[in-house]
């Protein structure tokens, strides 16, 4: 459910241009839900028509994996329903990629949990270490882990349960019920939403404002990032709005891309510091809006 050239099957190159890597079997792209607080196409469609053939697409794909935020493309329940009612049709198990989202960025503790649907397959990792140590998990179903049962598979790895990754993970986790961290994201969600969309409406260089939770991509009008691939020295304009940002003392990410900015604060970062974040960009943002016109 990702289309970026970068992600999840191509590679960027240092040096500009992007390639894919040698296929190791057919990837099948459905349609993406079309959610933005600013600037997305109107789509009363629902996703009941648009993934109608979805069933048949997946027939004979082994799983099938919804990524939350990767483009810009973010959380929509109806859409994630009938994306797991249609792979559980085609007997395609089904992967919520929740690396970026879970363990506290969506504003609770699973992007999925926004619907009724299960996932069969969970990937986390990020902020389950709380960002200071690099761990990961795959996390299973109790049907899969019944499937599982009287099988074995090679997984080796050096660092597999390395005791500090794991004491991370435990303080982590405790810290996000202590400090009530999922209360504090819904919170500081009103305000980006708030914010970004007083924003986008006096920045005529955006096209575009999506998100949830601690999670916010802002898309620039120019090139689409779904066609570019980083094949110019040029400095894309997105990083341009980010190095002026940065004067006015925030950090905002570009993916790389020309035409994108997102903003992915820690989950601890206070109402005041996030204001200056908004604040930062909505100031690096007239650098944009010079060139656009
Ligand atoms: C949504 C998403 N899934 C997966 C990955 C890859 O995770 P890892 O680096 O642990 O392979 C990333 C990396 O940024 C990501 O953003």
């Amino acid at each position: 459910m990702t289309v970026q050239p970068q992600w999840h099957g191509g590679l960027a190159v240092h040096a500009g241009g992007s390639k894919l890597p040698a296929p190791m079997a057919p990837v099948r792209i459905l349609p993406a839900p079309n959610g933005a607080i600013y600037g997305g196409p109107a789509n009363n469609t629902p996703p009941s028509e648009y993934l109608a053939d979805a069933t048949r697409r997946l027939s004979d794909t082994a799983a099938t994996i919804i990524d939350y935020t990767q483009g810009g493309i973010y959380y929509d329940g109806a859409y994630q329903d009938e994306v797991a009612r249609c792979a559980r049709q085609a007997g395609s198990y089904w992967i919520a990629d929740e690396v970026v989202t879970g363990a506290g960025r969506a504003g609770r503790w699973f992007a999925f949990q926004g619907a009724q649907s299960r996932p069969d397959i969970v990937t986390l990792g990020k902020s389950l270490g709380g960002g200071a140590a690099a761990v990961a998990a795959v996390v299973v179903s109790k049907d899969i882990v019944e499937r599982l049962k009287g099988t074995s598979w090679q997984n080796y790895g050096t660092l597999r349960g390395h005791p500090i990754s794991m004491a991370a993970v435990s303080a982590y986790l405790k810290i996000i019920t202590d400090d009530k961290i999922l209360e504090h994201v819904q919170n500081l969600e009103k305000l980006f939403v708030r914010r970004l969309l007083a924003i986008a409406q006096k920045h005529p260089s955006v096209q575009r404002v999506a998100g949830q939770g601690l999670h916010w991509t802002v898309e620039l009008h120019g090139p689409d990032w779904r066609d570019w691939h980083a094949d110019t020295t040029e400095v894309p304009i997105a990083s341009r709005v980010a190095e002026r940002a940065l004067e006015a003392g925030a950090v905002i990410g570009t993916s790389g891309e020309q035409t994108s900015l997102f903003l992915a604060p820690p989950l601890v970062i206070s109402e005041r510091e996030a204001a200056l974040l908004l604040d930062a960009l909505d100031y690096g943002l007239d650098i944009a809006d010079k060139e656009h016109g």
